[in-house]
């Protein structure tokens, strides 16, 4: 099912009649069956729009639409929704079994169908054989596991996930963002994932909305998102190693890194943004030049810092193509890896 939020804004007042603006005129339309991921820092506003979503807080204005239904004001429990937290919110006296099955008791689901179903939900979440323990008897993954097949158990028509592996460790929180994946691929649900994770939204999202201070930044596939940064923003939140920035002048059609010609560009003259990828620079027989400040391996990779015309800048690149003993390497970039964002806006020029 389809899922478009239309001009979607939250306004919170405090007591003191100070507001605060949590998500400002949000407008997407995700495509049924697709798993979006919800980024951007903390208290940019992704749990408001989840629980907006969910029905958990009312919008200040704007529409909530579930294929064609208008869901704006319709109560929580009527969206067909399935909520996942953080904390994994289980009954601890309830067996596995009884946590999944809990939300199908309210229902006029006959019982052998609710049984088929819990037994269904646990296979698929990979914890059939968990279903007579109780919840301080798993692991964490497995918990959340548990949080997954209760929350899919009323076939809901949206899935929501609110930083749903933020408590597993790094190992487990691998293996079960790719869990995810494989059970929204089987379930085919339309799906949103929070996460303030840019590398956890990467990987396991179909799209990304960025938001920044609940504004929407871009929303796109993760790769174009990459490659192709809507803004300063975006550039800066995506990456890791981050992306170098520093203000850079265009004047009379040359590219200058703090006043020397660095290559044609196709912008007009102006004082930019810079943005180059650390991983987009190859060590290369004929470049320019730079002095290396510092160099270390990283596996396969190498990182560079180097002196670029006064800027401190940091490149990855192949192992094979440079010696740690390198006082100046030969650096090369292309064109296109390089991005212009608008001083005032932040938006991009020179790409997209
Ligand atoms: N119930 C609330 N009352 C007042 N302010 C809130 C409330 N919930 C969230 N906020 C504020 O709204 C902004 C967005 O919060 P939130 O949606 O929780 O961000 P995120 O989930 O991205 O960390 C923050 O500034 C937060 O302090
Ligand atoms: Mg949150």
């Amino acid at each position: 099912m389809e899922l478009r939020l239309e001009n979607l804004t939250k306004i919170f007042t405090n007591r003191t009649g100070i507001e605060t603006t949590a998500v400002k005129n949000l407008d997407i339309t995700i495509e049924s069956g697709t798993l979006v991921g919800l980024l951007g820092p903390s208290g940019c506003g992704k749990s408001t729009t989840l629980f907006m979503i969910a029905g958990l807080e009312k919008p200040t204005s704007g529409k909530i639409f579930f294929g064609d239904d208008d869901v704006t004001k319709l109560a929580p429990e009527k969206r067909g929704i399935g909520l996942v937290f953080q904390n994994y919110a289980l009954y601890p006296h309830m067996t596995v079994f009884n946590n999944i099955l809990f939300p199908l008791e309210n229902l006029d689901v006959p019982k052998d169908e609710a049984i088929k179903r819990v037994k269904e939900m646990a296979n698929l979440v990979g914890i059939g054989e968990l279903l007579d323990r109780k919840p301080s008897q798993l692991s964490g993954g497995q918990q959340q596991r548990v949080a997954i097949a209760r929350a899919l158990v009323k076939k809901p028509r949206v899935l929501l996930l609110d930083e749903p592996l933020s408590n597993l460790d790094a190992r487990l929180r691998l293996q079960m963002r790719e869990e995810i994946k494989r059970i929204q691929r089987e379930t085919g649900i339309t799906t949103i994932f929070v996460t303030h994770d840019q590398e956890e939204a990467m990987s396991i999202s179909d799209k990304m909305v960025v938001l920044d201070f609940g504004v929407k930044q871009q929303y796109a596939s993760p790769q174009s998102m990459y490659t192709d940064p809507g803004n300063l923003f975006v550039g800066k939140f995506l990456g890791n190693p981050p992306i170098n920035t520093f203000e850079a002048e265009v004047k009379k059609g040359y590219l200058m890194i703090n006043d020397k010609k660095f290559m044609k560009i196709k912008v007009p003259d102006a004082l930019y943004d810079i943005g180059m990828r650390p991983e987009n620079f190859r060590a290369v027989a004929e470049g320019f030049d730079v002095d290396v400040k510092d160099i270390y391996h990283i596996g396969r990779d190498t990182m560079v810092h180097f002196d670029f015309n006064g800027q401190n800048v940091r490149a990855l690149v192949d192992s094979d193509d440079i010696s740690s003993e390198d006082k100046v390497v030969h650096l090369s970039i292309k064109e296109s890896r390089i991005y212009l964002f608008d001083k005032e806006t932040g938006k991009v020029v020179n790409h997209g």
